[in-house]
């Protein structure tokens, strides 16, 4: 018999018991910087060199936090269903608790691109994209088409260039859940209403939710202790 599947949205909260800070529980701020500063393309023009190094240190901390027992949760589900996650998150965590199938909604911090690819239309293009691990960006270090590369990080008010990937997938989905994620940024905070009429929908966040959906079973807890019970719920039916 082919597997479930089981669609997971994942954010901030998945990573947030890996000591990696929110966006929305922290007054606005991420890491101490606004957000206009730090995660928009007016605040990469205006200092380029703030902003590399901003992503350069959160990079640079990655090697040192680990993924969470959430994470590996989320990965063990792939045993017994056909598993895809969709995170908002550019941390690493969710490949290195061995999920396979990831769409980063967001970008990744591992990876860089030329700061000129980018188009209203279609983003940027995945070729220019490169692998940059662990290392830092600096100002002067060029793409092969000569232009300045910048964190591939999609910034508020940039396009969402794997949004239909992500909506290809929640419209597949058998069951979604979704962990730690305020639901408030778009188009990510939407997808939901992809998901088939019959599906159950489970939500994994210790506050409210935004959603009232008659197929939501909200599971108010933490990541780690949300994924035990989400596990033994759906290994009931
Ligand atoms: N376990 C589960 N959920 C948690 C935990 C935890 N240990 N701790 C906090 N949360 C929940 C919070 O209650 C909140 O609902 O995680 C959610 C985090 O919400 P946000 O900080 O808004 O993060 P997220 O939804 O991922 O933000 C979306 O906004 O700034 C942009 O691009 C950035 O991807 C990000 C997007």
């Amino acid at each position: 018999m082919a597997k479930k599947k089981i669609v997971v949205l994942t954010g901030a909260g998945v990573s947030a018991e890996s000591g990696v800070s929110t966006f929305r529980d922290s007054d606005g701020l991420w890491e101490n910087h606004r957000v206009e500063d730090v995660a928009t393309l007016e605040g990469w023009y205006r200092d380029r060199k703030m902003v590399l190094d901003f992503y350069n240190e959160r990079r640079a901390q990655l090697p040192q936090v680990k993924p969470n027992a959430a994470h590996i949760a989320i990965a063990s589900l792939e045993k017994d269903y056909d598993v895809q996650v969709i995170t908002q998150n550019v941390d690493n965590l969710h490949e290195r608790a061995g999920s396979t199938r990831i769409i980063h909604l967001h970008g990744e911090l591992t990876k860089a691109r030329p700061e000129n690819c980018y188009n209203e239309m279609d983003g940027f293009s995945e070729e220019s994209v490169l692998d940059i691990g662990y290392e830092s960006i600096h100002i002067g270090d060029l793409a092969t088409n000569g232009s300045q590369l910048r964190p591939h990080i999609v910034w508020f008010g940039e396009a969402v260039p794997n949004i239909g990937k992500a909506i290809d997938a929640v419209e597949q989905a058998d069951i979604l859940l979704i962990v730690g994620t305020s639901l408030q940024v778009y188009p990510a905070a939407g997808l939901y209403a992809y998901a088939k009429a019959s599906i159950p929908i489970y939500i994994i966040d210790p506050k409210d939710v935004p959603v009232r959906d008659t197929r939501l079973m909200h599971i108010r807890d933490v990541a780690t202790r949300g994924m035990q019970t989400f596990i033994e719920t759906i290994s009931k039916q």
